[in-house]
């Protein structure tokens, strides 16, 4: 794939870069998508079924055992190029911030420590009546896991549908995409807020866009460059090409 030059010399001179990433930058380290067609997760499960509060009030151990077989998942994958590409660019980038929805921590492991995680990490887990965070919990295998502190059920500290999204890092996720030079979106298919509204909101600032994904999203026409195809090999070689 060759590179706009204008969009090279655009790269080497900026200050300000925001990256917002979706479930396919984790793909290729071996992590299902959501909305995928037959590999996504949402196809083979009910999403108002195991990620909602409603879910979990009505049968919170099923819940729990599927954020525990995803959060086994996680543990048994490492970070792809794509990841470390844009901690890479962190690096190379004065200012630098990279917005995920993933809540699989590997944006973390491969270095980059500017990071607003929208929708929580699932390696965390909190009370669900008192919020105190816990690092350890019983595994057994008739209920859910109780906190030590109020006997309140434990649950992944993760964004579910219909939950606000953690009010800091939305907040800072606005004022990120608002001010600056160049806003990446990376590996999402754009139906989610409101992650989705993050790249327009850059753009009507006068930012310019560039979409980094496998398949067209609402925000393609919109962007100023759309590379379709795979973060993994993308993004590398973009590095390669700004700054080799
Ligand atoms: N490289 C680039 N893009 C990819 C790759 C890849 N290797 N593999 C898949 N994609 C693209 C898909 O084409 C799709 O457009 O990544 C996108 C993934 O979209 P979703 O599965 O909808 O994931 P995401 O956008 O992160 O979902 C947003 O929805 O289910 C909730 O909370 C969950 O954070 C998640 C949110």
């Amino acid at each position: 794939m060759n590179f706009a030059p204008e969009l090279i010399s655009l790269l080497r001179g900026i200050s300000k870069l925001v990256a917002l990433t979706g479930a396919g930058v984790s793909q290729e380290s071996g992590l299902r998508t959501f909305r995928d067609a037959q590999t996504g997760l949402w196809a083979q499960y009910k999403p108002e079924e195991l990620a909602s509060p409603e879910a979990f009030r009505r049968d919170p151990k099923l819940v729990w055992d599927w954020y525990a077989w995803r959060r086994e998942a996680v543990k048994g994958v490492r970070p792809n190029p794509g990841h470390y590409a844009l901690a890479e660019m962190a690096k190379r980038v004065p200012e630098f911030i990279l917005i995920t929805q993933n809540v699989d921590g590997l944006h973390h492991m491969a270095g980059n420590q500017r990071l607003i995680e929208l929708h929580g990490n699932i390696q965390r887990v909190r009370c669900a009546e008192c919020y105190t965070f816990t690092e350890t919990w019983g595994d057994d295998t008739k209920s859910v896991p109780q906190c030590s502190v109020c006997g309140g059920i434990l649950r992944p500290d993760v964004v579910w549908f219909g939950e606000s999204l953690p009010r800091d890092q939305l907040e800072a996720a606005v004022e990120a995409a608002r001010t600056c030079e160049v806003f990446f979106s990376i590996g999402t298919s754009g139906v989610v807020q409101p992650a989705a509204s993050l790249a327009f909101a850059a753009h009507s600032r006068g930012a310019v866009v560039v979409e980094i994904n496998a398949e067209p999203t609402p925000l393609t026409p919109e962007a100023n460059f759309a590379l379709q195809g795979k973060s993994g090999e993308i993004l590398p070689r973009l590095v390669e090409a700004v700054w080799g």
